[in-house]
């Protein structure tokens, strides 16, 4: 984990209330999909995590992708072009690829929700390289704040999309697609709302991995503020520094 600067090369809005945001460094360290940045907010103490949604290591860049909910992601919009951001990153396990080695599944599905969503696409472009297939579910809030189809279409995977109200693709939470079109799914990769991830787990899926996105407060494994219930001997773990992915079989629900 290192402290670096980056310059912000764009922060626009591409649905609403969703923002992305494009990032320069002199010196990219090697990233594992699924890790997080934690970005110090001017003005703000507490700095805030958002996932890696994508990055190039030859052009130095990642990009995140966040929605504004409070003051912190508020702040975060203002700044423009040409800004310099303070980030502690890459932080986090990362999905671990090497398991599908020892499992061998046969029908690999990606499912993500709202702002759970963008760390599931560089999930995807590295699976993809990783010589695997795997299927796509992706469920919003609603059509205003659907944001990169076009991205995850470009990759020729099989996909689904759902909206819970209906405004856009199908009525329905990812879990209604999953048992609808994917219901020979033997690995689950997930990130999103607790309530999603905990739905999924009910699913039987028989093995998977599951980002969460916690609410953190110190962010360095200080406070126990993000911990979720594990099977595990150490009983709780921390989002921020053992996670935040967990594989499904440790996680108490
Ligand atoms: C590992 C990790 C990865 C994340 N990745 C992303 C990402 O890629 N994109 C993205 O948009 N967000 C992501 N988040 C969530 C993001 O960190 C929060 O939305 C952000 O910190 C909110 O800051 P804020 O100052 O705008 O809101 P605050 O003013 O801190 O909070 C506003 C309201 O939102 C609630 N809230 C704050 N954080 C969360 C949370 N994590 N979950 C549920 N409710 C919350 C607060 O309780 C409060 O009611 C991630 C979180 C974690 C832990
Ligand atoms: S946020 Fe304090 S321990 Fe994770």
């Amino acid at each position: 984990m290192k402290d670096l600067q980056a310059n912000i090369i764009h922060n626009k809005e591409i649905a609403t209330n969703i923002f992305e945001l494009k990032l320069q460094f002199q010196e990219l360290p090697q990233i594992v999909a699924g890790q997080f940045t934690n970005i110090k907010i001017p003005e703000l103490f507490l700095r805030r995590p958002i996932s890696i949604c994508d990055y190039d290591l030859n052009e130095k860049t990642i990009i995140l992708i966040y929605k504004v909910i409070g003051e912190g992601t508020k702040c975060l919009s203002a700044l423009e072009k040409g800004s310099t951001l303070d980030l502690l990153m890459p932080l986090g396990n990362g999905f671990q690829i090497s398991k599908l080695e020892e499992k061998k599944p046969k029908n690999i599905l990606i499912a993500g929700g709202g702002v759970g969503i963008p760390p599931l696409y560089i999930l995807a472009k590295t699976l993809i390289r990783a010589g695997y297939k795997p299927n796509i579910v992706l469920g919003y809030a609603t059509k205003a704040e659907v944001f990169y189809l076009n991205q995850f279409e470009a990759l020729n995977l099989n996909f689904k999309v759902t909206t819970d109200d209906g405004s856009f693709a199908e009525k329905g939470f990812v879990t209604d697609s999953i048992k609808k079109y994917f219901p020979k799914t033997d690995y689950l990769f997930t990130c999103g709302p607790k309530p999603m991830l905990k739905a999924l787990s009910q699913l039987k899926i028989p093995d998977g991995q599951y980002s969460f996105e916690e609410r953190m407060g110190c962010g360095f494994g200080g406070c126990m503020g993000c911990s979720i219930k594990t099977n595990t001997d150490k009983g709780y773990k921390r989002v921020c520094l053992e996670g935040p992915i967990f594989m499904q079989e440790e996680i108490v629900w």
